[in-house]
């Protein structure tokens, strides 16, 4: 039985080589957000913008809500895959770096498509109405994810899905030494979908680890 391959950085060119190329706007807002403090840090790579917009498709959503837009990379990648009536709430609390993202979805024709709200996600999340969103991509401040996942399940359709990003947490997560409040709120936020009955789940170990979570129903 094969095992679970390390995925070195021969392995991860090589999966850029056969999977669908980043467009040039794609391309240009990564680089331009690597320029940025944390910025390389804080975006998600090609492959994980990839498989949001396979998400996206496969569910046939027509409303996604994103929590962390930063310079919107994974927001320009997820609103090119809605439909033309589509919505995506996109939330996060600066003006600063989500003034380049929307630069960006007016260049791609997609900005009539999102919906920015500035401010504290969780406020934003109570404005929502309850079961009326079909994707939530989770990746904002981690000490604050147990709340988002709490509220964001309710905000789902039945059999809509939740993507959270980081959920292995550059592998801290597994190294009992590793104390501080984000790899704890992580976990904290593993442990409570692996208990959810509300919800099946499962643990992709892309990226930086991303769990899939389908709403029962
Ligand atoms: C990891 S970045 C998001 C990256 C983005 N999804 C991408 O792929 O480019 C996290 C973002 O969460 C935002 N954030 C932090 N605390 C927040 C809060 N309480 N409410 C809303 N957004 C918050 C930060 O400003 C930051 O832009």
């Amino acid at each position: 039985m094969a095992t679970q391959i390390t995925a070195d950085s021969a392995i991860l060119a090589y999966i850029e080589n056969i999977s669908e190329a980043e467009d040039d706007l794609l391309r240009e807002l990564r680089e331009l957000t690597a320029e940025l403090p944390g910025g390389t840090a804080m975006q998600v790579p090609p492959s994980e913008a990839r498989l949001l917009a396979f998400l996206v498709r496969l569910t046939g959503a027509t409303t996604v809500l994103e929590l962390g837009t930063f310079t919107g990379y994974s927001t320009l990648a997820m609103a090119r895959a809605l439909p033309r009536s589509g919505r995506l709430i996109t939330c996060d609390i600066s003006k600063k770096v989500t003034d380049i993202g929307a630069d960006f979805w007016r260049k791609a024709g997609v900005d009539h498509l999102v919906d920015l709200r500035l401010g504290d996600a969780l406020g934003t999340l109570e404005t929502l109405e309850p079961g009326s969103v079909d994707v939530v991509f989770i990746d904002a401040d981690k000490r604050n994810y147990a709340a988002y996942y709490d509220r964001s399940v309710t905000l789902l359709r039945p059999g809509g899905l939740i993507v959270v990003d980081n959920t292995l947490f550059f592998g801290r997560v597994a190294d009992p030494d590793a104390q501080d409040a984000d790899t704890v709120a992580v976990r904290e936020l593993n442990e409570r979908v692996r208990r959810d009955d509300r919800v099946d789940s499962c643990v992709l170990p892309v990226a930086d680890g991303i769990t899939l979570a389908r709403k029962a129903g």
